[in-house]
């Protein structure tokens, strides 16, 4: 039998779990050989290659090694080095993940040589251009022939921006399948232990968007509210390469480092990163995938945006928009009144990729019939 071959993108932190339970689905299926494909957007060690081993994933096949950049030059450089690997070897499909620049640009350059694209994390928006995250989706969702939606919401915007009904699929969340594939090795981690902390009496701190980052203003402004917060609850803030960059840059980082009460580390590991989140009392978060890690957690989160691409997230989920200027108080709310009643949403359930892995074998199998 002749293998379908499957390109799964990889490119950035968050995608690495979502393509990892796919992959393992796929490596079991006779007829698919899943190809992983590095774009090199994330590079540190704790960004990527820790990813790989904690996930259990191979080397990666293919790396175009692109780096960092500005956004042009990081998507053009994406294009520009897979259209070369797809001129080489050209896949069956090619599945993208997610909303960084990397997903984007490989389905630019998949689209532009008639090479089928699938998008898994299909159909969210925030409806705010000013993210480089949904221009992303929008692009991506516009020429995908596939469409893998996490949830509902995502069914329905698809459909008002004129997509076909026959392209989308709800397969549910892709990321509660690798919590749930790891959950073992997740819950032997002892970091609370290695930071000195107790569990369920700290608060964890993630922020990287742009937005919060990159204005000295509104960065001071967080700093500020994050030492005034830890007064009342212990904080332990893992500091994403750009953030700790800006931080340095503006002299912020000493406000934090200084801070008896604020236990500051380099990006964690995901095993040890989840380890640290199932013993958080609370989250204070701008990270896409961790108010859906929270909320499938059942975990107070403060996702410090005006919006959010996961409006399930707050509407069944235990999720809160929040300022710059209001956290403080959000916190001290969840601390005495603790949360209203959650649920977890329908199919995110740890079998997404199973979902997944039948529609691409329907798909391929179409492809091939001769009527089409
Ligand atoms: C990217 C994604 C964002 C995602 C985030 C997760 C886009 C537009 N943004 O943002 O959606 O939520 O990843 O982390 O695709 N850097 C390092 N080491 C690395 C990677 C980056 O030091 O391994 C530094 C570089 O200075 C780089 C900066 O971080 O310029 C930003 O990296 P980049 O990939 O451009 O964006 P993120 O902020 O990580």
């Amino acid at each position: 039998m002749i293998k379908k071959s499957i390109h799964l993108i990889a490119a950035a932190r968050p995608n690495f779990m979502k393509i990892a339970p796919l992959y393992h689905a796929l490596s079991k299926e006779p007829w698919a050989e899943p190809i992983i494909v590095h774009t090199g957007q994330h590079y540190d060690v704790n960004m990527s290659d820790a990813f790989f081993n904690d996930l259990n994933l191979p080397d990666p096949h293919i790396n175009l090694g692109v780096g960092s950049g500005t956004h042009a030059e990081q998507t053009g450089r994406v294009m520009i080095a897979y259209e070369k690997e797809l001129l080489k070897n050209r896949p069956d499909l090619t599945v993208v993940v997610g909303d960084v620049n990397s997903t984007m640009a490989a389905t630019l350059a998949a689209a532009k040589l008639g090479v089928k694209v699938a998008h898994l994390e299909a159909g969210l928006r925030s409806f705010d251009r000013s993210m480089p995250e949904e221009i992303n989706r929008i692009v991506t969702d516009s020429l995908a022939d596939i469409l893998w939606t996490p949830s509902i919401d995502g069914d329905e915007n698809l459909k008002k921006e004129g997509i076909a009904q026959e392209k989308i699929e709800r397969v549910g969340n892709i990321m509660i399948d690798s919590l749930e594939m790891l959950r073992p090795v997740i819950e032997k981690q002892k970091v609370c232990k290695e930071l000195n902390i107790k569990p369920k009496n700290f608060g964890l701190v993630t922020l990287h968007r742009p937005s919060n980052v990159d204005k000295p203003d509104v960065l001071k402004s967080i700093t500020q509210s994050l030492v005034q917060i830890s007064e009342k609850l212990h904080l332990v803030f893992p500091i994403h390469p750009r953030t700790r960059k800006n931080l340095a840059q503006t002299g912020y980082l000493e406000l934090l480092t200084d801070c008896s009460t604020i236990t500051v580390t380099v990006p964690l590991i995901y095993i040890k990163f989840m380890n640290l989140l199932f013993n958080a009392r609370l989250v204070i978060t701008d990270s896409g995938g961790i108010q859906e890690e929270t909320t499938y957690l059942g975990i107070p989160c403060l996702t410090l945006r005006p919006n959010t691409e996961r409006p399930i997230t707050i509407n069944q989920g235990t999720n809160r928009l929040c300022k710059a200027d209001t956290f403080s108080i959000e916190v001290t709310n969840i601390l005495n009144n603790g949360l209203l009643p959650h649920n977890i949403p329908e199919l995110w359930d740890g079998a997404t990729a199973g979902r997944i892995t039948k529609s691409i074998n329907g798909f391929i199998n179409q492809q091939d019939s001769p009527e089409s």
